[in-house]
């Protein structure tokens, strides 16, 4: 538990700053590095209405879940099964959870380092006078390198461990209320300019006209996967973070409202990129996890003030990054100090080791580590499939049926309602969603992407 000087649990204060740090940990790298090129990968628009309907039938009501089971329990994400479920095995959920945040702060570090070294090539100018060609050889260098792209990995993790340390309320709100809202306007601005480029139409046809050819299992899991990263559900990041929400949240605006921005901010980057990529005479699918990094430059260079434009904009996905790494070391951290009552400097200071290590291998995964790979895929892609695809949805398929089928219907729906002080208009829908429909759905989804169906 993190004691406050007072040597009470810390938690957050304002109804702004509960939003704006669960908001904080969905809204990162995975709407604006990941989403673009799993949108490219996977063929478009069909995948992009496959993601919509997950994020409204499962990933929400897996959010909600996951905020009644940590302001029910106010422990972390292990501590909290064994509050509710004492002397059972669902604290397996918690461990699975503890293992997926570790394994997503290792590649995500990696992710957050090209960021940090993109606002350092934007300050220096990198980027004038070269062309798409030259632009992506840049990257192409850099992501091969073995020196830079750890080097700032390094500082990355840094940096999540020192707000990390400055305790939850000082840090985490402080950090996540006053700078979403800019990235945001900077989105639409670089959206404004992607749609204006000659050629950029069929970009939007690409991210909006749904194909339904290039749909297979793959696709739908991968949907599934890019759903539960981008809200941050799965792992019990919002377990954890909901232990320090007050009694008097209402668990199920937040819910909706932190995926609607999620949402919004997810597609903004898709409309960002994809005209801009088709403008540029790139085919979607190319570029990789590299994508934004080879793209974007290229409209920056294209915008009046570009070189402002571009310095903010990746200091700002930084710290999008930041406010999502720091939920995801909060669960290992809030982990270690409660379970296992190492001092919070020290749980800190272990887990951030143990993730700059495992990153290194992420980091290097296309120089030093190349042909290290599993069924084709490098070290970084095997853990990414692995947490996102495997772990979370897994994780969630046993938390909605933690709520749905183990805790009572009354215990459930006083937590919703803040003991009886909301009233619940769609506790029912709730209800069904996270006994039927969730379940039922995301067991299809493996069962289907193992060929078992
Ligand atoms: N949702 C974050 C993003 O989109 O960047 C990443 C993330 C945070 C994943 C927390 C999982 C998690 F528990």
């Amino acid at each position: 538990m993190s004691l406050n000087e007072s040597g009470k649990r810390d938690g957050f204060t304002s109804k702004f700053g509960i939003i704006a740090a669960a908001a904080g940990s969905a809204i990162g790298l995975g709407n604006i590095w990941r989403f673009p090129y799993v949108v490219g990968e996977s063929g478009g628009g069909a995948f992009l209405l496959i993601y919509l309907s997950f994020v409204i039938l499962l990933g929400i009501p897996v959010m909600l879940s996951e905020f009644v089971i940590g302001r029910k329990a106010k422990r972390n994400t292990f501590g909290a099964f064994k509050e509710i479920a004492p002397g059972t095995w669902w604290p397996v959920i918690g461990v699975m959870g503890i293992i997926a945040a570790f394994v997503i702060l290792a590649f995500y570090s990696t992710i957050a380092g090209w960021t940090l070294h993109y606002v350092y090539t934007s300050i220096i100018n990198g980027f004038q006078g070269q062309n798409t060609a030259e632009l992506t050889l840049m990257f192409e260098k850099f992501q091969t390198s073995s020196f830079l792209p750890v080097f700032w990995q390094l500082i990355f993790i840094i940096l999540t461990a020192v707000i990390i340390l400055s305790g939850v309320k000082k840090g985490i709100e402080k950090y996540s209320k006053i700078l979403m809202p800019f990235l945001l306007l900077l989105l639409i601005a670089l959206s404004v300019r992607s749609i204006t480029l000659p050629g950029s139409f069929d970009g939007l046809v690409f991210l909006f006209k749904p194909d339904f050819s290039k749909i297979d299992s793959t696709v739908i899991l991968g949907a599934l996967g890019q759903a539960f990263f981008s809200l941050s559900i799965g792992m019990g990041a919002l377990i954890t973070y909901s232990s320090y929400f007050p009694s008097r949240t209402n668990l199920a605006n937040t819910a909706f409202e932190v995926s609607i921005a999620d949402v919004i901010i997810a597609i903004l980057a898709g409309i960002a990129i994809f005209p801009a990529m088709f403008s540029l005479g790139m085919q979607p699918e190319q570029g990789g996890a590299g994508l934004i990094f080879m793209v974007l430059p290229n409209v920056f260079m294209q915008i009046p003030g570009g070189y402002i434009v571009s310095i903010a904009f990746f200091i700002l996905l930084a710290i999008a990054a930041l406010t999502s790494s720091i939920s995801i070391m909060e669960v290992v951290v809030a982990f270690l100090v409660e379970e296992f009552n190492i001092l919070r400097r020290n749980a800190t200071i272990i887990t951030a080791v143990a993730a700059a290590f495992v990153g290194l291998f992420c980091t290097l995964s296309w120089g030093t580590f190349e042909n290290i790979t599993i069924g084709g895929r490098n070290i970084f892609d095997t853990l990414d499939f692995t947490a996102s695809n495997v772990l979370l949805p897994l994780g969630g398929l046993l938390i909605v049926i933690f709520v749905g089928w183990y805790m009572k219907y009354a215990e459930v729906e006083d937590e919703m309602s803040n003991q009886g002080a909301l009233r619940l208009k769609i506790f029912g829908i709730f209800r069904f969603l996270v006994r039927f429909i969730a379940p039922v759905a995301i067991a299809i989804i493996f069962l289907n992407a193992i060929g078992i169906i």
